[in-house]
């Protein structure tokens, strides 16, 4: 049985003859198209725009251009590679929101027009939802209900997943995702953005002992995180042991950079993973799954890993390129849909936050 359909006990009879899912995520700075025939991946594609770095973050209007740009043969590309003609596709998905508006617009659209064109029908996916669903394109995958620990540059929440449709968000950050604070560590470092990946690296290197730095809401009793203020006491250290580097905005003298990372790092990894297996305990699930960009973070992974497994759980880390933002999990999230009985609707407007039809949903 395809990865995930176990979720229903039967495929709905909507679902006859082969299932070919076109798939397309553009919420941020990727623009990806993926092909799944009956669940299986065939083909998953990503453009990254890298020329955001160059600023220093993410610039909105820059990345729905990219995307116009790259649409049409990043799509094109998925379908060869998978060897599935235009005439072939059964079903298109796009994910809906949250991300950037401009962005969104510009895969959902393409998705809605696709669909509308050739009149198949058109599934709206939830980028969380989206992240969660990721580890099922790898086996072992796990199994509902488990805990999700979404973290990535603009999210960081625990998430209970009971089923591909149905999930709760247990706690969420009340200020910057874990990945912002990496990326203006990173800046306030001169390590350039994304600061995320060179922060690892670096605190590889480093001795997290020899600079203490807070946990915040380590012991709040609850699910919520914050990483506003781990972030200004960072920049209060370098104030006071790198106010040169800190006011040129280059890297301090290579043995305190590397030790100011692993501090940061060894924090912020202290209190995801502390908090993902109180909260484990808490609602007696015995799987977790990390998903979103900064589940690449070795010292995250060897830590839920190791930690995870001594309290007799499983702890399921998908593979780097199904964990940053790609459209094999659209895909995936759209076949489990499916299979719990979801037909499709092209009344699915771009929504920025994570709310359906918020103040700031635009009608796409
Ligand atoms: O999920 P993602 O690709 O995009 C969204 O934010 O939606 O995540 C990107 C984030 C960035 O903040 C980046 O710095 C962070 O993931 N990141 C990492 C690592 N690799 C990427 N953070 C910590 N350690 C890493 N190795
Ligand atoms: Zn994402």
């Amino acid at each position: 049985m395809p990865r995930g359909a176990e979720s229903a006990a039967v495929l709905p009879a909507h679902l006859t003859g082969a299932v070919i899912i076109l798939a397309i995520e553009s919420s941020c700075d990727e623009t990806s198209a993926a092909v799944s025939v009956d669940g299986v991946l065939r083909a998953n594609i990503v453009s990254s725009q890298l020329f955001h770095h160059r600023y220093g973050g993410i610039v909105p209007e820059l990345a729905s251009r990219a995307h116009l740009r790259s649409i049409v043969p990043i799509v094109r590309e998925a379908l060869d590679t998978a060897g599935i003609g235009i005439e072939q596709v059964t079903h298109v998905a796009a994910t809906q929101g949250p991300g950037l508006i401009g962005s969104l617009l510009v895969g959902l659209n393409f998705g809605k027009a696709f669909a509308l064109s050739r009149g198949l029908p058109f599934i709206p996916v939830n980028h969380i939802e989206a992240h969660m669903i990721a580890a099922f394109l790898e086996e072992p995958h796990p199994a509902f209900p488990y805990l999700c620990l979404v973290v990535s540059g603009g999210h960081t929440q625990l998430m209970l997943a009971r089923a591909v449709d149905d999930h709760e968000i247990l706690g969420a950050t009340i200020d910057d995702a874990a990945g912002e604070a990496y990326d203006k560590v990173g800046k306030m470092l001169g390590l350039g953005f994304p600061g995320g990946p060179e922060i690892d690296r670096r605190a590889g290197r480093g001795d997290a002992t020899r600079i203490t730095l807070p946990r915040p809401l380590l012991d709040s009793g609850d699910w919520r995180f914050s990483f506003s203020g781990l972030k200004t006491a960072v920049l209060y250290q370098l104030r006071r042991e790198a106010p040169e580097a800190l006011a040129q905005g280059v890297p301090p003298p290579e043995e305190y950079l590397n030790d100011i990372c692993a501090a940061f790092q060894a924090a912020v990894v202290d209190v995801l993973v502390e908090k993902t297996l109180r909260a484990a305990a808490a609602w007696k699930l015995r799987d977790i799954v990390l998903a979103g960009g900064v589940s690449a973070n070795s010292e995250l992974r060897r830590r839920m890993r190791t930690r995870g497994e001594a309290a007799g759980l499983r702890v399921f880390l998908p593979a780097p390129a199904y964990t940053t933002d790609n459209a094999a999990m659209v895909a995936q999230c759209a076949w489990m849909l499916l299979a719990r009985g979801h037909t499709g609707t092209l009344h699915a407007p771009a929504y920025s936050r994570t709310q359906h039809g918020s103040a700031d949903a635009a009608t796409a």
